[in-house]
């Protein structure tokens, strides 16, 4: 695998590549890489000739401070386990390859996307998300990028920036890997004690649980009930758990024929803020 940390390396690199005429597909990442991101390198490599990860931290993208800075950082483990993926090639560039100064503000316009659940609850978090990704996009230009459903509103988001950018990038949304618990895999994870880690188990049991109170009674019966089964539990607070249409994200309060729903969640686990989220109806 080869390894690149600036812009015109990889530039020469990509170069090489386009005049094969071969395809390129890339997983954007900010690293402590786990299997959930190794599924999006396999499924980058089932339909790319040449598939591209990147690991960088990206600051715009903290609303918190001590996020950031507590946010994991492992870049030789990152490599190893790429290498092991049979991944082609890593980029994984200084903040100052990606942000040369007085390129730092960037602000984009995603309507209703980017102001309700992480965007409500992470003020400009996908602002710098935009930054960064369509940064990556424009450097590396590849065939398709690789997102994980995890961060389903992440997902929406990138899908409007490539049309907002008139970019002919395909967008693949791939399925979310968990942990044995049903705990989706995440960077974050790996910040939780033992006891926390236990606890974190609770999300996907709440999560399913409230799919079948959706379906049985309703919305809002399904709200009383996270909102009430996190209350129950220590060391947990509930950011939101809504439902919306899975297609736009409109918030519902009642579930509607013919329309796909997805309930999302976030919860704090101690200082640590997961999210996950579930089809239902
Ligand atoms: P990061 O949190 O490292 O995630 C990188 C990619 O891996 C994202 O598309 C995310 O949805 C996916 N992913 C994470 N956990 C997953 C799981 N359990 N199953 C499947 N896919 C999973 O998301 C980011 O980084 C950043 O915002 C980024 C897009 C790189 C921009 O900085």
């Amino acid at each position: 695998m080869l390894i690149f940390t600036k812009i015109t390396e990889l530039h020469g690199y990509l170069s090489q590549i386009r005049a094969k005429n071969k395809t390129v597909g890339f997983v954007p990442t900010m690293g402590a890489l786990h299997e959930g991101h190794v599924s999006l390198i396999r499924y980058s490599k089932s339909t790319c000739d040449y598939t591209i990860c990147s690991v960088f931290v990206n600051p715009t993208q903290f609303n918190d401070k001590s996020d950031l800075d507590r946010y994991p950082r492992v870049p030789e483990k990152d490599a190893a386990l790429l290498e092991s993926a049979y991944c082609d090639a890593l980029f994984m560039p200084p903040v100052a390859e990606m942000y040369p100064q007085n390129e730092n503000k960037a602000s984009f316009d995603f309507d209703y996307l980017d102001k309700i659940l992480e965007g409500e609850s992470r003020p400009g978090h996908f602002n710098g998300v935009a930054q960064i990704v369509k940064r990556f996009f424009e450097i590396i230009q590849p065939d398709k990028a690789f997102f994980g459903s995890k961060d389903y509103q992440q997902v929406m988001i990138v899908k409007a920036l490539v049309k907002q950018m008139n970019s002919s990038i395909e967008i693949v949304a791939c399925p979310i890997l968990r942990d044995p618990d049903g705990l989706a895999m995440s960077s974050r994870n790996t910040l939780l004690n033992k006891e926390e880690r236990k606890t974190a188990g609770l999300i996907p049991k709440v999560m399913l649980q409230a799919k079948q109170v959706v379906e049985s009674s309703g919305i809002e019966a399904a709200k009383a009930f996270v909102t009430k089964e996190v209350a129950q539990t220590q060391n947990v607070k509930l950011d939101y758990y809504e439902i919306c249409n899975a297609d736009t994200l409109e918030i519902l309060h009642e579930l509607k024929p013919g329309i796909k729903a997805v309930a999302l969640i976030a919860v704090f686990v101690g200082k640590i803020r997961l999210i996950d989220n579930i089809a239902v109806g």
